[in-house]
């Protein structure tokens, strides 16, 4: 009988961070070694499948293809995707979905936004970026801190979001082993803020980094399990897609932590915008996940280091350690307004620097974060916040909207917003 390695856990963030990290190093070694290959041979399986989808990439540009897969929403709606576009989104991970709403419709949620702040006078009392992860240019702020406008809600409770999102949820093993981890049929509207890059600015852009989390991936319970086939020396048996053990477990707090699962990260321009002004890009291969994970198990990163990861900060990909990854960073094509961009929840991903940025960047920040256990506990806030106008409880507690009196209302909710809040 074969003795297996028990993994240390940490359900809350380990006092001592250099000696967990030390000691979940040490523990993942052991276990993948019990497989009867080494780390190196199990690292060499993920290298070897993420340079392939790399070098595809590399082609696939050179040739002047979009790297991005684009579907058109009216596809969507419809379910006339065909087998080859669906091939290459989970090939990707990541989407555009071209005219996700009519582009009169995005343009006038952009003007409602700027009216609902300026009655309320925003700038006016705008006190500077509340975070230390956005920054902000002069007195006006890129990142508006505002939740609770009719704009965001009417997107957030559509029937077009709500088909798009069930659409991307399909793309996951939603139920497994008995378990239904979470409803692809239900979103739990994650309330985010609101990008307006004005024409001429200059921005320093966003580094590339993931979302998922930080050292918790590494160290709870419940991602020991989601990423069991990374860490018992299983790779091929790793799928990016499959959603179980991801739902209900414990994540460390941090000032950039995201409460709740997104099967997708995503936005919704509010403004066209070209791809070469100040736009997302990302590293558009899922599997890159197993590389990021088992990367600082290797020799030649200190035992005490995770590639740099640590707690209260995004989880970085970065040339020292990512090389391989980054060589496959790929911008958004042209977008315009009412068209929506996803990216796997887990994908690399940043934002390029613009000086003198032409036309406008607005964009509205909306996920798709199924109804799951985690989800659900996350709504509770989130009901309430709702009701006194306030942040959300994964923002900084600006509160800007709590005297407003146009913000969206209980009574303005429909079927799907209903839901969302746990409230039908
Ligand atoms: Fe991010």
């Amino acid at each position: 009988m074969t003795t297996t390695t028990v993994l240390p856990q940490w359900e809350t963030t380990p006092d001592d961070l250099p000696a967990a990290i030390r000691e979940i190093k040490s523990a993942l070694r052991a276990r993948i070694a019990e497989s009867g290959r080494t780390v190196d041979e199990v690292f060499a399986v993920v290298e070897a499948r993420v340079r392939a989808a790399v070098e595809e990439i590399e082609a696939a540009s050179s040739r002047g293809e979009t790297v991005w897969p684009v579907i058109e929403y009216a596809d969507i709606e419809a379910g006339r995707v065909t087998a080859a576009e669906l091939e290459k989104l989970r090939r990707r991970g990541c989407l555009v979905v071209r005219g996700h709403f009519p582009r009169e419709q995005a343009l006038a949620w952009d003007a409602e936004i700027v009216r609902y702040v300026e009655d309320n006078q925003f700038f006016e009392n705008y006190r500077g970026p509340g975070d230390d992860f956005f920054g902000s240019v002069g007195s006006k702020p890129e990142i508006y801190p505002i939740y609770w406008s009719a704009a965001q809600m009417e997107a957030r409770q559509s029937d077009r979001m709500a088909t798009v999102q069930g659409f991307l949820n399909s793309l996951w093993r939603s139920s497994s082993d008995g378990v239904e981890w979470f409803d692809p049929s239900r979103d739990s509207l994650y309330p985010d803020r609101i990008r307006r890059r004005p024409p001429g600015a200059n921005s320093a852009g966003l580094g590339t980094h993931l979302d998922p989390g930080t050292l918790d991936l590494w160290m709870t319970s419940a991602y020991q399990q989601a990423f069991r086939h990374l860490f018992d020396g299983t790779p091929e048996e790793y799928d990016p897609w499959d959603a179980a053990h991801r739902t209900a477990g414990s994540q460390y707090p941090g000032s950039t932590m995201c409460s709740v699962f997104r099967t997708f990260q995503g936005w919704t321009a509010l403004s066209d915008m070209d791809h070469d002004q100040g736009v997302l890009h990302t590293v558009p291969i899922p599997e890159a996940m197993a590389y990021l994970m088992l990367r600082p198990l290797l020799d030649d990163v200190p035992d005490d280091d995770m590639c740099g990861v640590t707690v209260n900060q995004v989880f970085p990909a970065t040339a020292q350690w990512h090389s391989l990854l980054l060589r496959a960073v790929s911008g958004i094509p042209d977008v315009r307004a009412g068209d929506s961009v996803w990216w796997h929840c887990d994908m690399i991903h940043g934002v390029d620097p613009v000086q003198d940025q032409q036309g406008w960047g607005n964009v509205m920040y909306i996920p798709a974060a199924p109804w799951c256990p985690r989800n659900e506990a996350y709504a509770e806030s989130v009901r309430a916040a709702f009701e006194s106008g306030s942040s959300p409880s994964d923002f900084p507690a600006e509160h800007y909207e709590r005297a407003w009196p146009d913000r969206f209302q209980v009574t303005q909710l429909n079927e799907n917003g209903m839901r969302g809040l746990g409230l039908g």
